[in-house]
């Protein structure tokens, strides 16, 4: 078949080359991009006197044309298209001839075409990924609203340390995710801004003016470099980023939805609906899906060191390698989505086992820094004295078998003359938490003001 580029060759391609070529199979994906784009340049190129009005409103119900094609699944993507620029603009000349279909590419190339799709393809999936992390943050926030007062050991290299409440620890989530929510909505900030119009690499003769075309396609504005337009990937490589930081924070809660929902810890149980059985163990009951996003994260980080591999070394402006950008974005957003959705719903319907986490900050001593902290604030002993002191307390408790928060106010004096009848209370694990009133603290007093905080948040975004 006769190449659109084919003018200056002899003989014609192999099948070989064709396939190795073709970014069809996957490209296709840009359709909708593809003819926004064409029908906004069309557009551009009537008001600016460089087609005839009648002429571009004819490309452009062409292009609705071809639209309803693809999405009633009347188009067939063919190899020899090589990419959805080729194959559109081909069934397009096909429906309003090739006098006139012929007229679309005029000031523009396929370098500042595909610039222009993937960028409004990454663009709307940041905003859809943004409405995931926003559904997942609500959640989590409401969770802790109903979990101030669930008492469950906070932990440092897991072993046991302190005690904190669910909402506290549910909060540290929400925060991270919040951050990767505005980490999204700054890069949609930054890369807003339209490439079309930078032609192969060095703009255009034509009279065109970009500022209708990015109007119409509703960016903020026009970038400001053709060579840079078409040759930097980076709006790409920041997507990347953005879900590889995202999809650590979900892989690390999923990490203690694993631990959690293991016999030995037993502070919460997944649904049914999210989990899965064993095919030869009748009793199991698998976290599979918070496996699957920890599992997942792995290949979201792969694809961003691709693209940041493959662009390191490309000499300016558009290179072939660059078609090997589109396949692990389109991946990564499609797991990010997916992973961010099913989370939610996960934690939705996980049910948190208060009585299981209570128990376990009966163990390891988790008041001993409170312990520490009244010899400091009302005995003057000084910190690194009132650590010991509190040690020997702990040897004494590992020695009666019991947690130092059961240690009597008798037995307590026993260890030092410091340790009065006052010091008891301190060991108190609820008074523990309750004492962290500092800002960013675990008494509900600080935590209520962190749930309030991203409610107003939440509500200012809708
Ligand atoms: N299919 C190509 C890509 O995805 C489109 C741009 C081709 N440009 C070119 N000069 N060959 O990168």
């Amino acid at each position: 078949m006769k190449k659109m580029w084919s003018g200056r060759f002899k003989n014609e391609s192999s099948k070989l080359l064709e396939e190795f070529n073709a970014s069809i199979g996957f490209d296709k994906n840009l359709y909708r991009e593809d003819i926004a784009g064409s029908k906004a340049h069309a557009k551009m190129l009537g008001e600016c006197g460089i087609l005839k009005q009648e002429e571009a409103q004819t490309i452009i119900k062409g292009l609705d044309i071809v639209l309803g094609e693809i999405e009633h699944n009347k188009f067939e993507f063919k190899i020899e298209d090589e990419d959805i620029h080729m194959a559109v603009e081909k069934r397009l000349s096909e429906i309003i001839g090739s006098e006139l279909g012929g007229r679309l590419h005029t000031a523009r190339s396929r370098n500042d075409q595909v610039a222009l799709d993937f960028r409004l393809y990454v663009q709307r999936s940041s905003l859809e990924i943004m409405n995931e992390i926003y559904s997942l943050i609500s959640t989590l926030n409401s969770l802790s609203s109903k979990h101030l007062d669930t008492l469950m050991p906070g932990f440092t290299h897991l072993q046991h340390a302190q005690p904190v409440s669910l909402a506290y620890h549910l909060l540290a989530y929400a925060f991270m995710f919040k951050r990767d929510y505005e980490r999204f909505a700054s890069s949609h900030e930054r890369n807003n801004l339209c490439p079309l119009g930078s032609a192969a690499l060095a703009g255009t003769p034509h009279p065109i003016d970009r500022k209708i075309v990015a109007q119409e396609l509703k960016f903020n504005g026009v970038t400001q470099n053709a060579m840079d337009s078409v040759s930097d990937r980076d709006f790409a490589m920041e997507i990347l980023f953005n879900i590889s930081v995202l999809m650590t924070h979900a892989s690390r809660l999923c990490e203690e939805l694993i631990l959690w929902s293991s016999q030995e810890f037993g502070f919460v149980t997944i649904s049914d609906t999210y989990s899965t059985g064993s095919s030869i163990m009748p009793q199991k009951k698998n976290p599979d899906v918070a496996e699957l996003i920890r599992g997942k994260t792995g290949r979201v980080n792969g694809n961003l060191i691709a693209l940041l591999t493959t662009m390191k070394g490309l000499p300016l402006a558009y290179n072939k390698d660059m078609q090997e950008d589109k396949e692990g974005v389109f991946d990564s957003v499609h797991t990010a989505l997916t992973s961010v959705h099913i989370l939610n719903e996960m934690m939705k319907e996980a049910k948190f086992n208060e009585k299981n986490m209570l128990e376990a900050t009966k163990k390891g001593h988790l008041s001993a820094t409170d312990l520490a902290d009244f010899l400091v604030r009302e005995k003057n002993v000084p910190f690194r004295t009132a650590h010991f002191i509190t040690g020997k307390a702990v040897a004494k408790a590992e020695s009666l078998g019991v947690d130092l928060s059961e240690l009597s106010s008798e037995q307590l004096k026993e260890v030092d003359d410091n340790l009065d009848e006052n010091a008891v209370k301190f060991l108190d694990l609820h008074a523990s938490k309750e004492a962290r009133t500092s800002l960013g603290g675990t008494a509900n007093s600080s935590v209520q003001k962190q749930i309030n905080l991203i409610n107003e948040w939440l509500k200012n975004l809708r």
